[in-house]
């Protein structure tokens, strides 16, 4: 039976909008009823008191019109309850009628008035009797106490709380509805709900296409219907940003979850001169994020990731690949889960948005409620990135598992090895210090400068260092021994140009060391007459360049040229550019590409041949630059992220990673040819004269103003298809598939061994930087090579 009932009217939408609209539509069933635009966005109930004739009426007429088709009286069971609560010891006496009658008598008395409401929820057309607000609020957080005293609640209570982006930003709300942790909630999202939200989201399939405020609201609401919510249901934009902030209800805390990267700089930027402080949980190894502008407006936004990023610099729609390039260095590459950030690679492949968990959004509730728990009651919380990583908590010996992967680990232990082996030369003769010099300038596999020279009077030895040639997939060391002739080529150039007599010797006592060569140099005795090569002047100008041409076709008489060069050295080149054949090519290197970055042990070599920053790259003085690779930025994020072996490994796992091919589609397309140089006996003496003669080719083409730059990571790979050690089965097969294909289209004489692959562009800019050297008293040591200083 409905009482006489008066209006609350702390609803916005009041109760006369609501009947009239009821009653405007004649609405009697169900289905009616939600089909009405009206009801499909309501998000707050109607509260109901006693003692006002009209709202019963109102009431009344909401049962006959169908538009309540369900009502719950749980009263007597809220005063019971309610009852134990204040008195403990009254646990286990019975309730009757009277006492139940005494109680109700005793409640009013204190309340001064009803005891009770009726709550009508539109959207689910049930009417619920609920205790008033103080005695509900009283009962409904009484299990908080004393985790949470009744004054820290109270205090709490004054809190107004924004919360931006209602994925985990859901629980959030939810996490401090439930536990009464503020007294207002601003939300907003301007998405809907999908099927796809709901791994994560504890939503209802009938509230797919309702706009994700609305549904976090009454979630919130049915929880306690008294709660004060307002929703921005388009979304943060200029117009309104500083009425979420500010409005007639400052936020005493942000919470920003969303995914718009110009917002999170935009809102931080505002919190910083509004003083409000900002937390973000990331879903991922719990990581929590607390930036306290309320106590130090002056922080730096992201602790500093991003540093001198503003918001007006960032468009307002990001693609993936730009979201990825701003959000890696907030997230941190080195610390996201390894399966994220493999999924981050994958985005836009095979997933269709990064990852987030139902348990790990359910953390992040509980995470950021704790947080705004800590800041409401002014406990100790500094600004900083936490992580209640469950995953790394319930594993065994987690923390020594990530500390063998941290972050320069690898780069200490290689700065160990280069420096044991380091003897210092004494000072030497100029001559043979300028053939050195030029000869370094050649190019070699990953930067290795796989080469040690040695020097005593007029004698030069050039010998192989194993160390620096090691490569797993070239057990040969095909790519040294080619960048060792290449080195004597140079060198050969530079003794000609300055008539320098460089004198090939035979020397037996070396044989044992890995000398490749044997010379006698005589900087007085002149090598005369000689015609100057022109291809010396290019020494200096030549350079791996990885920009992108323009693709247009290189000149007959070009490429009959360049077939010559070979030639006259003994070497035979191939060049392909049919587009068709080309794009077949490229996808069969992207696959190798992709195939080496996630093989544990090939992974680990490239992750040490690149030079992570300039600073590296400047102290080494080899390896890859990683700014020399001239890649995208998102595939500098990508890059960063396979550093970390978990990472290839989860991307191994679920066949992912096909991102990883798209550089070398993306270069490839941009060629005007590739080129493939093949020799007849792989003998290491004939490697090294196929390397003399690649350099030359490299120099010609450099004179032409041709781009050379070798992709050799599938030709090589291919030397190794069988090896049981390095590769799984799957990979074996996949590469005996893509070595049968690219001879398909590159084929090749019986016998014959690939030694260089490279692409021959037209039109491309500058390189963006020039590979280091390192110091000539590294490579050039004091006295004939012995075994001992090799190994
Ligand atoms: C045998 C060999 C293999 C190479 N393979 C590649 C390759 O697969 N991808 C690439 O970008 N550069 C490759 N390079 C180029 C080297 O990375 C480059 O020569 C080195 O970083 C030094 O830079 P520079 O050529 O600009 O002097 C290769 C070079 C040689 C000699």
């Amino acid at each position: 039976m409905i009482v006489a009932i008066k209006p609350q009217m702390n609803s916005e939408q009041t109760k006369a909008s609501l009947v009239m609209t009821m009653q405007g539509s004649a609405l009697n069933t169900r289905q009616d009823v939600h089909s009405q635009e009206f009801d499909l966005n309501c998000w707050q109930p109607i509260i109901f008191e006693n003692g006002c004739a009209e709202d019963g009426l109102t009431l009344n007429q909401l049962y006959e019109q169908g538009k309540i088709w369900s009502t719950c009286d749980t009263l007597q069971r809220q005063l019971l309850d309610l009852q134990v609560a204040l008195h403990p010891k009254l646990r286990d006496t019975p309730m009757d009628a009277a006492r139940l009658a005494a109680w109700q008598q005793e409640l009013q008395e204190i309340q001064r008035g009803p005891i009770d409401r009726w709550v009508v929820y539109p959207w689910s057309g049930s009417a619920v009797r609920v205790l008033a607000p103080k005695l509900y609020n009283r009962l409904r957080l009484d299990r908080n106490r004393n985790k949470i005293t009744a004054a820290e609640q109270a205090c709490l209570a004054e809190q107004t709380v924004g919360i931006v982006g209602l994925s985990v930003g859901n629980a959030i709300a939810l996490s401090l509805a439930m536990e009464g942790l503020c007294g207002h909630l601003k939300l907003t999202d301007m998405d809907t709900i999908d099927l796809s939200n709901m791994n994560r989201l504890r939503v209802r399939v009938d509230e797919i296409g309702l706009h994700k405020t609305v549904v976090a609201a009454r979630q919130v609401f049915e929880l306690n219907p008294y709660a004060s919510l307002s929703i921005f249901s388009e979304g943060i934009h200029e117009g309104n940003i500083e009425e979420f902030l500010v409005g007639d209800r400052k936020l005493d805390i942000l919470v920003e979850e969303c995914d718009n990267i110009r917002l999170k700089f935009q809102l931080r930027e505002l919190a910083s001169r509004h003083r409000i402080p900002v937390i973000m949980e990331t879903s991922d190894r719990g990581m929590l994020d607390v930036e306290r502008f309320d106590v130090q407006p002056d922080l730096e936004p992201f602790h500093g990731l991003c540093a001198g990023i503003q918001s007006a610099q960032i468009p307002h729609s990001l693609s993936h690949e730009d979201k990825v390039v701003f959000a890696l260095p907030i997230l941190d590459s080195s610390t996201v889960s390894p399966r994220m950030a493999a999924s981050m690679i994958d985005v836009d492949e095979s997933l269709s948005t990064w990852p987030q968990l139902g348990s790990e959004v359910a953390l992040g509730g509980a995470s950021v409620a704790a947080a705004v728990r800590q800041i409401g009651l002014r406990k100790p919380m500094t600004s900083g990135r936490r992580f209640v990583d469950l995953q790394a908590l319930l594993a065994t010996e987690p923390n020594a598992r990530l500390a063998a992967g941290a972050p320069g680990h690898g780069l200490k232990s290689l700065e160990n090895e280069t420096e044991k082996g380091s003897e210092k030369p004494s000072p030497v003769d100029a001559q043979i210090r300028e053939l050195v010099h030029v000869a370094c300038l050649a190019p070699s596999g990953g930067n290795s400068q796989p080469w040690r020279f040695f020097h005593e009077g007029k004698r030069l030895w050039l010998t192989l260092d194993r160390q620096r040639a090691h490569n797993s997939f070239d057990p040969y060391h095909r790519g040294a021994l080619l960048a060792m002739g290449a080195a004597i080529r140079n060198m050969e150039l530079a003794a000609s140009h300055r008539h320098w007599r460089l004198k090939r010797v035979e020397d037996a006592t070396c044989n044992d060391c890995d000398c490749i060569a044997s010379y006698m140099v005589d900087g007085a005795e002149r090598d005369s007459p000689r015609v100057a090569n022109p291809l010396f002047n290019f020494i200096n100008k030549r350079v791996t360049n990885r920009g992108k041409g323009t693709g247009a076709p290189l000149e007959n008489g070009l490429q009959r040229q360049l077939i010559e060069v070979a030639a006259d050295g003994q070497c035979n080149l191939q060049l392909l550019d049919d587009a068709g054949r080309l794009s077949e090519l490229a996808e069969i290197v992207g696959e190798c590409d992709r195939l080496r970055f996630l093989n544990e042990t090939l992974n680990r070599e490239l992750v040490a041949e690149v030079r992570w920053s300039r600073l590296e790259a400047s102290q080494r003085r080899d390896g890859l630059d990683l700014e020399a690779l001239q890649l995208k930025p998102s595939e500098i994020a990508g890059l960063r992220m396979l550093r970390r072996p978990e990472v290839a490994a989860g991307l191994r796992e679920t066949g992912g990673g096909n991102a990883l091919k798209d550089t070398a589609r993306n270069t490839l397309a941009s060629a005007s040819a590739v080129g493939l140089l093949s020799i007849d006996n792989g003998a290491a003496q004939h490697v090294v004269q196929a390397g003399k003669t690649f350099q030359s080719l490299w120099l010609f083409a450099t004179s032409r103003g041709l781009s050379l730059h070798p992709m050799t990571a599938a030709i090589y790979m291919f030397q190794v298809a069988h090896d049981q050690c390095l590769f799984s089965e799957r990979e074996r097969r996949l590469l005996a598939d893509l070595q049968e294909r690219f001879h398909a289209i590159l084929p090749i004489g019986d016998g014959h061994i690939p030694l260089m692959l490279f692409r021959l562009s037209q039109g491309v800019g500058p390189a963006t930087i020039r590979a280091l050297r390192r110091p000539i008293e590294d490579v050039l040591l004091q006295g004939p090579p012995t075994r001992g200083v090799q190994s």
